[in-house]
C-alpha cells in the first residue's frame, strides 16, 4: 500500500545523536501504510539543546515522538507528565501529545516483556537470572517488579553497582525480590532451571567472541537465555544456552515491541500480531538479517 501525505497527515519522529541507523522510521511507516493511519514518521539529528527541540516539535502540533542515545533522560524535564514505569527507569523513550505538553513512556522494557510473550515465555511468579548492573539491567529489573517476577538473581562484575541496583528496585517496588550476587557467585544460584536475561553489553559486535561467563555449569541453570543484544544475532551467550539445550532469543523483538507499543500510544490502536510479523520481517530484510 501507499502512503498519502496530506493537510491533515499526523507527524512523528524519533530525535537522537546519531540517527542515521534507527529502524524506527521502517516500523512506524510501514504500520501508518497497512493500516491505513494518516501518519509519517522521520528521523531528526538533534545535535544540541533538546528542550528546545521538544518545545519547537510541540508547537509544530506533532503526535509524538520517540527518544534515543543520548537523550533519554534529558528529555524528562521537558515533559508534562510522565508514566510511573518511565519515571522508575528514568528513562523514556516515547512521547505522547497531551493538552498541555507531551506525557513521557518507556516503551523498551514493556517492549521486552510483549516480545518475551509472543515467544510464549511468561515471567510472572518466576524465579530469573539478569546479567548485568548497568543502565538496560536495571531497567530490566524494574521489568521484572512491574510484571510479578517473585525472585531476581542480579549478578555483576562490579558487585557494589549490583548492590546499589538491587537496593534501589527492591526500595521503589516495595518488596525484597532483588538478589545481587557478584559473577563469580553463580554456582550458589539455586539449582534448578531458570530465565536469564544478558544485559551486559559483553558479547557486542565486533567483540562477538565475549561472554561474560563461559561456564556451561551456569547455562545447566538456564532454559530460556534473552541477549539485549541483536548485533549479532547469534551471541556467544545464546549459544552457550543453546549448547546446554536451553532456548535463546536476541534483542531484535525488543526493538520491534517497543516501536509497536509507541505506536499504539499514539494512535489509541491495538497493532495485530499478523501485521507485527509482517514489520519484523521488513525490518529484518532493512538490516540483512535473514534468519
Ligand atoms: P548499559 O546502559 O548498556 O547497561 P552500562 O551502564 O555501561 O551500559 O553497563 C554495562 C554493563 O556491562 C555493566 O553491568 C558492566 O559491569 P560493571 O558494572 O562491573 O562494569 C557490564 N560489563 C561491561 N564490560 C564487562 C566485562 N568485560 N565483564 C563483565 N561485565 C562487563
Amino acid at each position: 500500500m501507499k502512503m498519502k501525505i496530506n493537510g491533515r497527515t499526523k507527524v512523528c519522529g524519533v530525535i537522537g545523536k546519531p540517527i542515521a541507523h534507527t529502524m524506527s522510521p521502517v516500523i512506524h511507516n510501514t504500520l501508518a501504510c497497512e493500516l491505513q493511519v494518516n501518519l509519517a514518521y522521520l528521523p531528526f539529528l538533534v545535535e544540541e539543546n533538546i528542550a528546545s527541540a521538544i518545545e519547537g516539535a510541540y508547537h509544530l502540533g506533532m503526535l509524538g515522538l520517540n527518544v534515543t542515545v543520548p537523550y533519554k533522560s534529558d528529555v524528562i524535564g521537558s515533559l508534562s507528565e510522565i508514566d510511573e514505569l518511565a519515571e522508575k527507569i528514568g528513562a523514556v523513550n516515547t512521547l505522547v501529545r497531551q493538552d498541555t505538553g507531551y506525557k513521557g513512556y518507556n516503551t523498551d522494557l514493556p517492549g521486552l516483556y510483549r516480545a518475551m510473550e509472543s515467544d510464549g515465555v511468561h515471567i510472572a511468579g518466576e524465579e530469573m537470572i539478569v546479567l548485568g548492573a548497568g543502565g538496560a539491567a536495571r531497567a530490566v529489573a524494574f521489568m521484572c517488579a512491574a510484571y510479578g517476577v517473585k525472585k531476581l538473581y542480579l549478578l555483576n562484575r562490579n558487585v557494589e553497582k549490583a548492590r546499589l541496583v538491587a537496593k534501589e528496585v527492591n526500595d521503589k517496588s516495595e518488596r525484597e525480590f532483588v538478589i545481587p550476587m557478584a559473577l563469580e557467585e553463580y554456582p550458589q544460584l539455586p539449582n534448578k532451571k531458570m530465565i536469564a536475561i544478558q544485559a551486559t553489553s559483553v558479547g557486542l559486535s565486533p567483540n562477538v567472541e565475549d561472554v561474560v561467563i563461559a561456564d556451561s555449569a551456569f547455562y545447566d541453570k538456564i532454559h530460556t537465555g534473552y541477549d539485549l543484544i541483536y548485533k549479532p544475532t547469534n551471541t556467544k551467550f545464546m549459544e552457550l544456552v543453546k549448547a546446554n539445550g536451553g532456548v535463546a532469543y536476541h534483542g531484535l523483538k525488543m526493538l520491534l515491541y517497543q516501536g509497536i507499543i509507541a505506536f499504539e500510544l499514539w494512535n489509541e490502536t491495538i497493532v495485530p500480531e499478523d501485521l507485527v510479523n509482517m514489520v519484523y520481517q521488513k525490518m529484518k530484510e532493512e538490516m540483512g538479517i535473514n534468519e
